[in-house]
Order: structure tokens, then C-alpha cells, then sequence
């Protein structure tokens, strides 16, 4: 095996982050993410917008992203980007400019699995995170996914149970929309629900398969909730704001577990990793540490800064790729709809 360091330049743009990162091995030297302001007045993602924002951010951002690992552009040994699953407008940009810019270095590329790329970012080299041995359990949690993954090995894994509706994003951010708040609404769930009772409030859990997840249901349900009693005290969110996302928060991450215990009982698998937008959130990082000593399962939980959209991971995909020598053609196309076993 070739004992040189390897250089990697990640590139995400698959929704409304665009971010570049530079990769010596498994180490990460650089991790740049320039967020989309522009979504917060429209109360969610604008395809076209974002497609646009892309095209004015990727250029500095990747030059910020070579000039923080502190290389030249020539050191590098192959471009990975994220072909799918995201908006096709999104994807474009940077599978674009991927492509041009590998071609300019005459490297390899390599198209990655965003899905996939959230459950590897677990094997980016950090002194303060354990890398999970195979096969582990890898709940995948972000805006667009909620899903139970087995995974074999590095590309090879297995959908044990995923949402029938709505991803587990989708419903921290409905039901922040439904309490007043601005888009992304899940991190602002996430804060207010520090300071509240999250046993103030129940709502009803779905009723679905053992490993299946259904969230449109809670949706409404909370909807039902929030309107009954504002007609009865118009104030009743800004009142109770604090007890409200504590109790739409605890009864998620609640669904969530009772999930994971389920796949753990089917498989005796309890090694556990999170990944994906909503394992940045506390509470589900909390309980899922306490599971170590509640139920002897081992944790893996992401680093913060890896947890939403971010290049890193799909730099150290790369890595795993480039190793594998799995490389992409320059006709590679990218793809709106990806399975995370594709
Ligand atoms: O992985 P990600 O950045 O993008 C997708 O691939 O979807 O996930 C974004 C999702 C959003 O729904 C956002 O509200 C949610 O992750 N999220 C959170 C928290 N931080 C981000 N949800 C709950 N608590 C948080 N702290
Ligand atoms: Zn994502």
C-alpha cells in the first residue's frame, strides 16, 4: 500500500450548505461550510436559490478550504464530491465543478453517497472519537432521512427500518413552524426545550412496525394541540414555549430509542452510531450516551461540527474510496434520488 499521505478535496453542495474540505489521510485539515441565509424568509429551502447561492460560494470557498490545510492545489491526489441524493440544481454545481477542477489537476474523481458519507464520517481520525468495528447499528437522522442502517463495512450496508412519512427533520422543523419559529427550526427546538418540562405535554407515539417510523401523524397531532389551546389563550405559546419544545423534543427523541432498542433486541448488534443533521441535537445525544450504561450498548456520536451538511465527510469517503480504488468516471452524472446502499 502507497505509505505517501494521501490529499483529498471534499466538495458538499447537495442542498443549502456548499462546503470544501481538505483531507491528509483520515485526518482533516480543513472544513469550510458557508450556509444559505437566504432560506430563513422563505420558511424553507428554495431549490433555485440555492443552486444560485452555490455557484457565488463554491469558488471561495474551496480556495479558503485549500488555503486553511495550508497545501497547494498541485498536492492533491483525487477530488470526491457528493452525487446524490439532494436537489438536482444543487448537485449540478458542485459535481460541475468537480469535474473541471479534477480535470485541470488531471486526478481521479470520485462521486460519493451523501447518505452514505453522514454514516463515515465516523471514521475521520480524532483523538476524542472512537471509530465503530463493523458490523454496527447507525441510526441516520438528518432533514430528508430517517433511517436504521446495518452496516457491514465501509460501502456495504443495510436498511433495517426507515420513516413510512416524513423524516425526523422534517418534524422538528414542522413543528417549530407551527410554534412561530423561522427555518431550520430544529436547532431552535433543541434550545428552547433546555429550559422546559418535557413531561408537560404528551403527544400520541405512531403505532408502525417494530423498526418502522412514521412522524406525520406527531405532525398533526402537535398542530391539533397547538390550535386548541391558542383559541383558548392566545398566548399560550410564547407562554409555554420552553415546556412545548421540551415535550415535542423529548417525545421524538423517545420514538427514536425505542427504535434503536428494538434493532438491538433483533440483532444483538449494540454497537450504536448516530449521523445525519438531528444527531447534533441534545437530547438524543444525552440519552444516547446514558443507553452505555442503561442498556451496555456502545455509542458513537459525532463530533458537532460533523454532525449537519459538512465536506468533511464526504472528503474522508473519498478516502475510503480512493483506497478501494473506486473512482468515478468523468461522465458520472449526479443523481437527485440515492439509496444509501447504492
Ligand atoms: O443532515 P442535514 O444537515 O441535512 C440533510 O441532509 O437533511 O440535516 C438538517 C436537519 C434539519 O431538519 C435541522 O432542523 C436538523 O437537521 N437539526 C436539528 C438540530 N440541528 C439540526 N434537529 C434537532 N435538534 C438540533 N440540534
Ligand atoms: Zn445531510
Amino acid at each position: 500500500m502507497n505509505s505517501e499521505p494521501i490529499y483529498i478535496l471534499g466538495i458538499e453542495s447537495s442542498c443549502d450548505d456548499t462546503s470544501a474540505a481538505i483531507l491528509c489521510n483520515e485526518k482533516v485539515l480543513s472544513n469550510v461550510v458557508a450556509n444559505q441565509e437566504i432560506h430563513t424568509a422563505y420558511g424553507g429551502v428554495v431549490p433555485e436559490l440555492a443552486s444560485r447561492a452555490h455557484q457565488q460560494n463554491i469558488i471561495p470557498v474551496v480556495q479558503q478550504a485549500i488555503q486553511k490545510a495550508n497545501i497547494d492545489k498541485n498536492q492533491l491526489n483525487a477530488i470526491a464530491f457528493t452525487r446524490g441524493p439532494g436537489l438536482m440544481g444543487s448537485l449540478l454545481v458542485g459535481t460541475s465543478f468537480a469535474k473541471s477542477f479534477a480535470m485541470g489537476l488531471d486526478i481521479p474523481l470520485i462521486g460519493v453517497n451523501h447518505m452514505q458519507a453522514h454514516i463515515l464520517a465516523h471514521f475521520i481520525d480524532d483523538e476524542n472519537h472512537n471509530k465503530p468495528p463493523f458490523p454496527f447499528l447507525c441510526l441516520t437522522i438528518s432533514g430528508g432521512h430517517t433511517q436504521i442502517v446495518k452496516v457491514n463495512d465501509y460501502f456495504e450496508m443495510e436498511v433495517l427500518g426507515e420513516t413510512l412519512d416524513d423524516a425526523v427533520g422534517e418534524a422538528f422543523d414542522k413543528s417549530a413552524k407551527i410554534l412561530g419559529l423561522p427555518y431550520p427550526g430544529g436547532p431552535l427546538i433543541d434550545k428552547y426545550a433546555q429550559l422546559g418540562n418535557p413531561k408537560a405535554y404528551q403527544f400520541t407515539k405512531p403505532r408502525v412496525g417494530k423498526l418502522e417510523f412514521s412522524f406525520s401523524g406527531l405532525k398533526t397531532g402537535i398542530l391539533r394541540f397547538i390550535e386548541k389551546n391558542v383559541k383558548e389563550n392566545p398566548n399560550f405559546i410564547k407562554e409555554n414555549l420552553h415546556d412545548i419544545c421540551a415535550s415535542i423534543q423529548h417525545t421524538i427523541v423517545e420514538i427514536l430509542l425505542d427504535k434503536l432498542k428494538n434493532t438491538v433486541k433483533q440483532t444483538g448488534i449494540k454497537h450504536i452510531a448516530i449521523a445525519g443533521g438531528v444527531s447534533a441535537n441534545s437530547e438524543i445525544r444525552k440519552v444516547l450516551k446514558e443507553s452505555e450504561t442503561n442498556f451496555g450498548w456502545t455509542t458513537y456520536i459525532p463530533k458537532f461540527e460533523y454532525t449537519t451538511d459538512n465536506a468533511a465527510m464526504i472528503g474522508i469517503s473519498g478516502y475510503l474510496a480512493y483506497q478501494q480504488n473506486k473512482f468515478s468516471d468523468i461522465d458520472t452524472v449526479a443523481t437527485a434520488r440515492l439509496k444509501v446502499t447504492e
